[in-house]
């Protein structure tokens, strides 16, 4: 049977199992209970230290597993689900452009890239923007257009200083950007082209810069770090030190973008403004999409000077226009600067009541409880049990980063698991 020119002629069973194992077994087609963590033991890089959860349907603040159990998701995909789980204004969107236009190639002008460009550029002090797909991939592109910059304006210089602690992603080049031993002895050599210097430390920046800095690369609130959030002077000082020599100042804000923090963008928070910015995670709520924008003075790229298959493809900018506008629109960051205020409170009844808590901390919905043990792993696999989702970020320290949509009711839900369990460990 012939449909128009596509022939759909069944191969010989020879053919197409030609390059299958033949000791291994053929795989079901539909997705039945199976042990998912056993396959993936088999199966997948050793690279995650994964819960024992298998999540199979998600919706608003709310995921489950494969026996039906509901959990609260403070987690989020790691502050991915703005919008929660498959929110309709989302998945509209994405439906209409799947049936549009998925993808094309970035040498033809396509309308959701340049309506998300003109949204993004209107909402921050930015002038131009870049997609791309990832974190990391926006963070190290930021860095490319750095030293870009600094081989037209500044002789040559190509130092990117970073600071202890920070988390920019996982290549090579922001493995050493990622002021972090644990994540850097293992790739060793690494690229040049980063000094690593003490965090919230204005002068530490001063001595580190040379004839060869072209850029300062910061997170202004550390999320990987266990949500730290810097002294109210250290980045406008850092700013200031940047107008002074001419150099730039990137804004890693991966996580505390797009209204997490409780303002569309922490730098509005911090009263400085980059000139280069870094995005990810939120913008389209967990379809994958990476973007840097850029001060004019500071987009120094020049046609052929970097590029991306996929970054910016309509299916991707269209889910992220579809959740930038609504988030701007429903005024998301002054309910997460609400609830997140809330949120904190109750952390702060937790530490004055229970002895194992420490301290709270954070801004919007990126907080953190710190405890007196190194029980976070405990403490997060107890959660689970109790049906919350939550992230232990360090040893002795869990994160909470919940959809940007959760509720004073969800919060409640939320903390009283935590008491529980925190009284008891
Ligand atoms: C501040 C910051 N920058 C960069 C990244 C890397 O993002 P991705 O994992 O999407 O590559 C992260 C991820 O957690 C991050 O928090």
């Amino acid at each position: 049977m012939c449909r128009g020119r596509v022939s759909l002629t069944v191969l010989p069973r020879t053919h197409c199992c030609a390059r299958m194992n033949p000791n291994r077994e053929a795989r079901p087609l539909s997705q039945q209970q199976r042990d998912w963590p056993e396959l993936e033991s088999q199966l997948y890089l050793k690279t995650f230290r994964r819960i024992p959860l298998t999540i199979v349907r998600g919706e608003g603040t709310r995921v489950w597993d494969e026996q039906g159990r509901a959990y609260l998701d403070f987690v989020a995909g790691w502050a991915v689900n703005a919008l929660g789980h498959c929110h309709p204004v989302l998945v509209e969107a994405i439906e209409r452009q799947a049936r549009t236009l998925i993808h094309t190639s970035n040498q033809f002008y396509t309308v959701p890239q340049l309506e998300l460009a003109e949204l993004l550029v209107k909402h921050s002090c930015l002038d131009r923007v870049f997609f791309c797909n990832s974190g990391v991939e926006a963070a190290e592109g930021a860095v490319k257009l750095a030293r870009r910059y600094g081989k037209l304006h500044l002789d040559g210089a190509y130092e990117v200083i970073t600071v202890s602690d920070s988390f920019h992603g996982r290549t090579l080049a922001m493995t050493a950007a990622t002021a972090q031993q644990k994540y850097q002895q293992l790739y060793t050599p690494l690229p040049p082209g980063f000094v690593n210097v003490e965090w919230n430390d204005p002068k530490a920046i001063r001595d580190a810069t040379g004839e060869n800095t072209c850029a300062v690369m910061l997170e202004p609130v550390q999320g990987e770090a266990g949500v730290r959030i810097p002294d109210a002077g250290y980045l406008p000082a850092v700013r200031r030190w940047c107008d002074e020599k001419g150099i730039l100042l990137i804004l890693d804000e991966v996580q505390t973008g797009i209204g997490r923090t409780g303002t569309l963008f922490r730098y509005e928070e911090a009263g400085v403004e980059p000139d280069i910015l870094v995005l990810a995670k939120g913008l389209a709520s967990g379809v994958p999409i990476g973007a840097f924008l850029a001060k004019e003075r500071a987009s120094a790229f020049q046609p052929g000077d970097h590029g991306s298959t996929f970054g910016g493809n309509p299916l991707a900018c269209a889910a992220a226009f579809a959740v930038v506008s609504y988030i701007i629109e429903h005024d998301i960051p002054g309910h997460v600067r609400r609830v997140g205020v809330r949120f904190l409170r109750l952390l702060n009844d937790i530490v004055r009541d229970l002895p194992i808590a420490r301290e709270a901390r954070g801004c919007g919905l990126l907080l953190a409880l710190v405890l007196n043990k190194d029980v976070a792993e405990d403490v997060t696999l107890q959660c689970l049990h109790h049906g919350l989702l939550i992230n232990r970020v360090r040893p002795n320290t869990v994160r909470f980063m919940p959809p940007l949509i959760t509720t004073d009711g969800d919060v409640d839900e939320a903390v009283a698991i935590l008491r529980t369990v925190l009284a008891s460990v």
